[in-house]
């Protein structure tokens, strides 16, 4: 067996950012910081490259990626543009949102998992930004974790579970926002579609867009379930803990609460503490929670705990994107 390649994390300096640049042009792997979550970047314009990404992360090959460009300029040599398009890129690029597009024949069809389309972003994360620049390329990269598991938001994570099989981690921090973009399929100017909801929330769209914004059949029912009972079981399984995790409207702190399973609330509960009670954002502001959430799963998933109690977020918009993630992990 060859030996197995242990990651090093650079810090962005200029020196380091050139190196990682020149690594992604010779068609290596670079896990890369961006607002959302990290992400695992190759050439999307080399198809070998862009294979590896999926070996590194046990990925089906029938996942497709998302492409990020630097600027507007790179957006052709990827897509097809459209006027909806060029509406939600000023509104919100740079940013946490994912246009799915017609695809640019230059895209290796292994990016785009065999499809027609290809989903765009344009992201704020300034070192990734200017990686962008200097590879003078646009990046396929999904999120930095190994397939099925919660999403990375800090170098730490990423060298965690892909440490062995990864050469280079550009260490940019914690994630700002910390979870994934918001994904809207364009592919049909006049009939868009939330596909994943994220920080530029389905209201954004709507108003931005000035037309109504379908959510895909999932994020309906989702949302659905997010007022009426959880139901594990009816969702695919992703974003997952190992331990169970069992989604609560609310946690009544002031019941007794197992000690040997893991407890997490929105806000700081008055009064309780404990190796196994957690709080994603000391006054529940849901900002706060979304940027804490994947961490604290991945805390909570160290072996310690069976169970992991979690509270879902209440109201719409970032609340949507957070409970989402929540019942993907929480399904089985
Ligand atoms: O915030 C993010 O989007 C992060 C950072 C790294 O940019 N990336 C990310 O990638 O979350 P990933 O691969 O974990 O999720 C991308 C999702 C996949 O679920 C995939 O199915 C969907 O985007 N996707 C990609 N191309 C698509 C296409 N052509 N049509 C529909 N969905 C697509
Ligand atoms: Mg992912």
């Amino acid at each position: 067996m060859p030996p197995q390649p242990v990651a090093r994390v650079y810090r962005g300096t200029p020196r380091n950012l050139a190196r990682l640049a020149r690594r992604l042009q010779a068609g290596e792997l670079v896990a890369v910081p961006t607002e959302t979550v990290y992400g695992l970047a190759a050439n999307a314009f080399d198809a070998a490259a862009c294979r590896k990404i999926f070996a590194a992360k046990g990925r089906p090959a029938s996942d497709p990626l998302i492409v990020h460009i630097h600027g507007l300029r790179d957006l052709a040599a990827v897509a097809e543009t459209n006027a909806a398009a060029a509406k939600l890129a000023a509104k919100f690029w740079p940013g946490p949102l994912t246009l799915v597009l017609r695809k640019n024949p230059a895209v290796p069809a292994v990016v785009s998992a065999g499809l027609s389309s290809v989903a765009v972003r344009m992201p704020a994360h300034p070192l990734f930004r200017r990686l962008l620049r200097l590879a003078g390329l646009p990046l396929a990269a999904p999120s930095a974790n190994p397939f099925g598991y919660v999403s990375p938001t800090t170098a730490e994570h990423v060298r965690e579970s892909l440490g062995k099989r990864i050469r280079h981690i550009l260490d940019g921090g914690a994630a700002q926002i910390g979870l994934e973009s918001t994904i809207v399929d364009l592919r049909n100017p006049r009939k868009p579609r939330l596909l994943r909801p994220g920080a530029v929330t389905h209201a954004a769209l709507e108003r931005a867009l000035g037309v109504k914004v379908a959510r895909s059949r999932r994020a309906a029912q989702f949302e659905k379930l997010a007022v009426a009972q959880v139901a594990p079981g009816l969702l695919a399984r992703h974003y997952s803990p190992r331990a169970a995790v069992v989604l609560h409207r609310k946690i009544d702190a002031t019941r007794p609460l197992a000690a040997d399973e893991a407890w997490v609330f929105l806000a700081r509960p008055a009064g309780r503490r404990g190796g196994n009670v957690f709080s994603l954002d000391p006054r529940g502001d849901l900002r706060g929670v979304a940027r804490r959430l994947f961490a604290t799963l991945r805390q909570c998933d160290d072996g310690r705990f069976k169970k992991i109690h979690v509270e879902l977020a209440p109201g719409a918009g970032l609340a949507d994107a957070v409970n989402d993630r929540l019942r993907r992990a929480a399904a089985r």
